[in-house]
């Protein structure tokens, strides 16, 4: 293996973001960016001094530059390329996984991991085949407060777990999408795409899901095709209990919140801002503390470091493809349950 991974880039909205951090991750250097749009690729080639790869291709891989292209293929392909990051709206998760482990390369897919179970097995299923690495971008996971506070959950201080809560509140009216892809039930579903952050989050502090029970309407977005707000309660397996909730059309800030109750202790966080309020029994069971938690969120940076050094040392990575695709079943059976109004038992094997 390389000293250092080669990375490319697909979708150079999000995966802008995700350009930036890469100097800041041990292993890993920018091999190639890729998207259909060339004015974006332009100005991010004037940026960052990106050579174009439709002249002198060759020329240009045999001196180890980063080079840009509007082909997907060609990027999976490339031999610079170990490390595919897909950026691209969700409903090409799929096709692009596929083309990158059919070369052999590594993952990190922005979440959601796919749009459905069934992309998430397929997804899966040919990542197993390639043998190399998958990881799902639930980058709230790498938010330094919310980290404290997993870390909380397992060093006792709040002791046992037995109610949770997460929010993610967007209203999508502005952004860009808007009643393209990112409101065609049939390219993405409001609480996969945009739900998955909070969904997950449920996941990862309270394990498993043993069943959902979700109620949803419809009062804010008249163009969207489907409902824009979900109150979702859900039964862990540990038995803990939890509510997510799903907003996309609401008069309010854009806000993921993370509150946790355990035995000893509660929090409560939102990633709008770097502390988290804290009541312990141990010290003042009716006060809240604030508690700085470290430096500013850095979650790309963090996540990327976490699939670099998975790579290296041949471990599972955190939010891996299975953690991913949980996460997405997660989420349809919390709507299947809101249309078919009783309790449905998420599917977790994968
Ligand atoms: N982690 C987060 O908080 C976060 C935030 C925003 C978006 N995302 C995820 O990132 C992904 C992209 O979202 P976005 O907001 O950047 O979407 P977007 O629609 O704003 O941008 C998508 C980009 O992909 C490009 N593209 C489309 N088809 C392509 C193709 N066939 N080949 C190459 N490029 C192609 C488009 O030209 C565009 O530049 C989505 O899956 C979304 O869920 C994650």
């Amino acid at each position: 293996m390389p000293d250092t991974l080669g990375v490319g880039i697909i979708g150079m909205h999000m995966g802008a973001g995700h350009l930036r951090q890469i100097s800041n991750v041990r292993g890993l250097k920018l091999a190639a960016i890729c998207d259909l749009d060339e004015d974006l690729i332009r100005g991010i080639q004037e940026e960052f001094d990106i050579p174009f790869a439709t002249t002198k291709y060759e020329e240009l891989c045999a001196h180890d530059i980063p080079f840009a292209t509007t082909k997907y293929e060609e990027l999976c392909a490339h031999e610079d390329v170990d490390l595919v990051s897909v950026a691209a709206p969700d409903y090409l998760h799929l096709e692009m996984a596929e083309a990158a482990f059919a070369s052999g390369k590594h993952v990190m897919m922005e979440k959601p991991l796919a749009r459905t179970v069934d992309e998430c097995q397929a997804m899966i299923d040919a990542q197993r085949a390639a043998g190399t690495k998958l990881m799902t971008a639930h980058v709230a996971r790498f938010y330094s407060h919310f980290q404290k506070i997993k870390s909380w959950t397992e060093d006792g201080t709040l002791g046992e777990v037995y109610n949770l809560y997460t929010s993610y509140i967007h209203n999508y009216e502005q952004i860009p999408g808007f009643n393209e892809w990112r409101f065609d039930p049939e390219r993405r579903h409001q609480l996969i795409g945009g739900g998955c952050h909070a969904l997950d989050l449920a996941r990862w502090i309270g394990g498993e899901v043993a069943e959902v029970s979700c109620y949803s309407n419809h009062f804010n977005i008249p163009v969207l095709q489907t409902d824009d707000h979900f109150n979702i309660n859900l039964k862990f397996e540990s038995g803990a209990v939890g509510i997510v909730v799903g907003s996309f059309g609401c008069a309010h800030p854009y806000n993921i919140d993370l509150h946790v109750w355990g035995t000893r202790g509660s929090v409560i966080a939102t990633n709008t801002t770097p502390t988290a309020r804290v009541c312990l029994r141990q010290i003042d069971r009716h006060k809240w503390l604030e508690m700085p938690a470290g430096a500013a969120p850095k979650g790309l940076a963090a996540e990327f470091q976490v699939l670099a050094d998975a790579i290296r040392n041949d471990t599972v990575p955190e939010s891996d493809g299975v953690s991913g695709a949980r996460t997405v079943a997660l989420g349809w059976a919390a709507i299947e349950s809101s249309r078919e109004g009783r309790p449905i038992e998420p599917k977790v094997d994968f």
